[in-house]
């Protein structure tokens, strides 16, 4: 009787693995479709500077050095203004969203901005 319920629970698991499987990248996909569209603005350093030392120096360090977030210095090496866009729109791992704090027409701004820094 155990190894019965043994068995069950072995080929239940891995079935929800198999599931997983094919579920997890399917996820990943409607992520990227749900990429927010980054308005066209014209860049404004200063502006952008001022939104970056208000909002996020705190983790990203007052030269962008880093500190509890990672260095920004040559964030536009590593993504383009549309990626950053996106990452300050809907957060990523422990860094929050800003779609509450920021307008739009300010992240596009700061993420062109960023996105210069290479
Ligand atoms: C509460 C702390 C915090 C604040 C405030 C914050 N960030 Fe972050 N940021 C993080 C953390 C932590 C990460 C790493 C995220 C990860 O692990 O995926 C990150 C990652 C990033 C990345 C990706 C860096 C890379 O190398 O992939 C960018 C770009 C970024 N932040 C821009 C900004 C901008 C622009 C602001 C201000 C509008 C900001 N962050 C405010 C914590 C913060």
């Amino acid at each position: 009787m155990q190894k019965w319920i043994m068995s069950g629970l072995f080929f239940a698991a891995c079935a929800f693995a198999i599931v997983l499987m094919f579920a997890l990248p399917g996820k990943e996909e409607v992520a990227e479709e749900q990429k927010p569209a980054m308005p066209a603005v014209q860049l404004d350093a200063a502006a952008a500077e001022e939104v970056v030392k208000a909002t996020c120096i705190s983790c990203h360090g007052d030269q962008l050095q880093g500190g509890m977030g990672p260095s920004l210095q040559q964030a536009g090496a590593e993504h383009d203004a549309e990626a950053i866009y996106s990452i300050v729109t809907k957060g990523r791992g422990q860094m929050p969203s800003f779609k509450e704090q920021l307008a739009p027409e300010e992240i596009a701004n700061v993420a062109m901005w960023l996105a210069e820094k290479k």
